[in-house]
């Protein structure tokens, strides 16, 4: 079965991150946020992806190419015209109606995929959100799903649409993205997939939802490290190093050079790093990052970046309290 994956965005919440690389190729737990997206896809049977590529295209296509060996086809969206545009690019390379998957590419995932690949139905991945402002929303009569907003600025329901998409009959999506477009009709300026389903829905299709508990943002920040964190749990790789303090979980490469460092919990190391006399912990570390003198935490440091902090020295009295910003 084929997979839609859209990942043209410029990812502008991870700046400055996102200026030298895009967003999906960022490291988490040890490979890219699409690592882990493609790993699962193809243990579920995915066998082909589409995936839409705009700002640094090249790299995500050069990265997918050279780690998968099945079979992609790259659509360029030079416009961000939204999710609904993404796919409606993809219309060439569907075979009438066959049934597609649709994953966020910045979206990481635990569920299983067996069911919802032989779902009779089409159906949306869901979570219950506290706030779901910032995403559609799907109404539900417990089984199917009656109604969905996009965005919505009164609170309709909590179950958020998490960005994995199964549509039984893809023609019928297709129908609707043309209707869209043609139309020119969009929601808070951009065309969105929300909008075509939700035609869908009032034409009579039937959606229902999955659970999905175990989604993992990484479009912030807050939410990449907090998602490191997690993914760590099952994924903790270290050698020994001698005259060094390592507390996993931690993903360190055997090609990372560590002296007098102590590392962990949650801490993410690039390719070739090299963490001399620091102190690290919930962070990641950039491919060929050097980290010296310095102690962190809660810290994202890019590829070949460079930060040196400064040893103190200090002489001070009994009972004195010293605190160094
Ligand atoms: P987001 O809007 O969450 O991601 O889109 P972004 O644009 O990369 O990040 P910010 O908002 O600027 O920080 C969700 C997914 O949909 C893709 C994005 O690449 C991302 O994987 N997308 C979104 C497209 O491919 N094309 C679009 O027109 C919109």
């Amino acid at each position: 079965m084929k997979a839609i994956i859209p990942v043209a965005g410029v990812g502008t919440r991870l700046r400055p991150h996102t200026f030298s690389n895009p967003k999906v190729l960022i490291n988490v737990a040890g490979k890219p946020i699409i690592g882990h997206i493609m790993d699962k896809l193809i243990a579920a049977g995915i066998d082909e992806a589409i995936v839409i590529v705009g700002y640094l295209g090249d790299m995500v296509e050069n990265w997918l190419t050279s780690h998968y060996n099945i079979k992609f086809t790259f659509v360029t969206q030079s416009e961000l015209l939204g999710l609904a545009h993404a796919i409606w690019m993809c219309k060439p390379f569907v075979f009438d109606n066959e049934p597609l998957l649709i994953i966020l590419g910045d979206t990481i995932f635990d569920v299983d995929l067996d069911p919802v690949l032989k779902s009779p139905s089409s159906t949306l991945g869901v979570k219950q959100v506290e706030d779901p402002r910032r995403f559609g929303v799907a109404i539900t009569d417990g089984e199917k799903i009656l109604k969905l907003v996009e965005k919505p600025d009164t609170p309709v329901s909590n179950l958020a649409i998490v960005g994995l998409y199964f549509l039984h009959q893809s023609k019928r999506l297709f129908d609707n993205l043309d209707y869209l477009i043609d139309n020119k009709i969009k929601t808070k300026g951009e065309y969105q997939l929300t909008d075509a389903l939700e035609l869908m829905i009032e034409a009579g299709e039937i959606f229902t939802t999955f659970p999905v508990n175990g989604w993992y943002d990484c479009g912030k920040p807050e939410t990449l490290l907090s998602t490191n964190e997690i993914l760590l749990r099952n994924n903790s790789h270290t050698k020994k190093y001698s005259g060094c303090i390592i507390t996993e979980p931690v993903f360190i490469p055997e090609n990372a050079i560590l002296e007098n460092a102590i590392i962990g919990p949650n801490a993410t190391i690039g390719e070739m790093a090299v963490i001399t006399d620091a102190i690290i912990k919930d962070s990641i570390i950039g491919n060929g990052a050097k980290v010296v003198h310095i102690m962190l935490e809660h810290s994202i440091i890019g590829n070949n970046a460079s930060i040196t902090g400064n040893p103190h020295e200090i002489n001070i009295g009994d009972y004195s309290e010293v605190r160094v910003r």
